[in-house]
């Protein structure tokens, strides 16, 4: 190899450093997928919560698509059957009206433990004098065993010891069941005297 050659050899195969600028396009089109991918984690990722899949955009979406549990479904159902029926006696505000019905908010017999004597109450009726919340009633009420089932029994009476300011455990329906089975030989509406030797706690 003559002299002219190894040189020749050295030049061809030097790396040069240089700068080469990125072409436009790569710039563009990155910018484009990172534009692309924000939109997409924008569109399925649900508020990047990990219990939120597409068609829910967040958590309280997927929380109103849930069935609620039991006794809310329960109350809901008597809400139906309160403003169906008891609400025109015992009023959408539910405390009642003087010649009609006394309240259902606050009620003693409303918010005992047990729901032995409502049941009863609801089942065959009531009339005679009652005292309510320290107020003398002397009116009558008819019975709804014919009118409803025990799941709307249950869930009504669930509902009045659940709505406005009352808080007390729901009514099932088994409840309802074994004292409509019990009282079955029963024809008279109750009297507040008659409910007294039935347990309320
Ligand atoms: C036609 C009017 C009327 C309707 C409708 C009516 N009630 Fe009554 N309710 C009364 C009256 C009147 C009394 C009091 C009876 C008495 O004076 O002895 C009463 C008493 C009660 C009581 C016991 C007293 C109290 O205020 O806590 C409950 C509980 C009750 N009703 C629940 C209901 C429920 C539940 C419904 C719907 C399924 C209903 N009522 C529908 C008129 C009505």
């Amino acid at each position: 190899m003559s002299q002219n050659d190894k040189q020749n050899l050295r030049r061809d195969n030097e790396p040069s450093a240089g700068n080469s600028s990125v072409p436009m396009w790569l710039v563009l089109l990155v910018g484009l997928f990172f534009y692309w991918g924000a939109m997409y984690l924008d569109q399925n990722a649900g508020g990047f919560n990990s219990k939120v899949y597409h068609p829910f955009g967040n958590y309280e979406e997927v929380d109103a698509a849930q069935p609620k549990d039991a006794n809310a479904q329960l109350i809901a159902d008597g809400k139906r059957v309160f403003n169906s029926t008891c609400s025109l006696c015992h009023q959408p505000h539910g405390m009642g009206e003087v010649g009609k019905a006394p309240p259902l908010v606050g009620s003693e017999w409303v918010l005992a433990p047990k729901p032995d004597r409502i049941i009863r109450v609801v089942l065959d009726g009531l009339q005679g004098p009652i005292n309510v919340k320290g107020t003398e009633w002397n009116l009558a009420m008819a019975s709804w065993k014919g009118t409803f089932n025990d799941h709307q029994i249950a869930a009504v009476l669930s509902y009045i010891r659940n709505n406005w300011d009352n808080k007390a455990p729901a009514v099932t329906e088994e409840q309802v069941k074994a004292i409509r089975a019990k009282e079955k030989a029963r024809t008279q509406p109750w009297t507040a005297q008659d409910l007294q030797p039935i347990a309320e706690r």
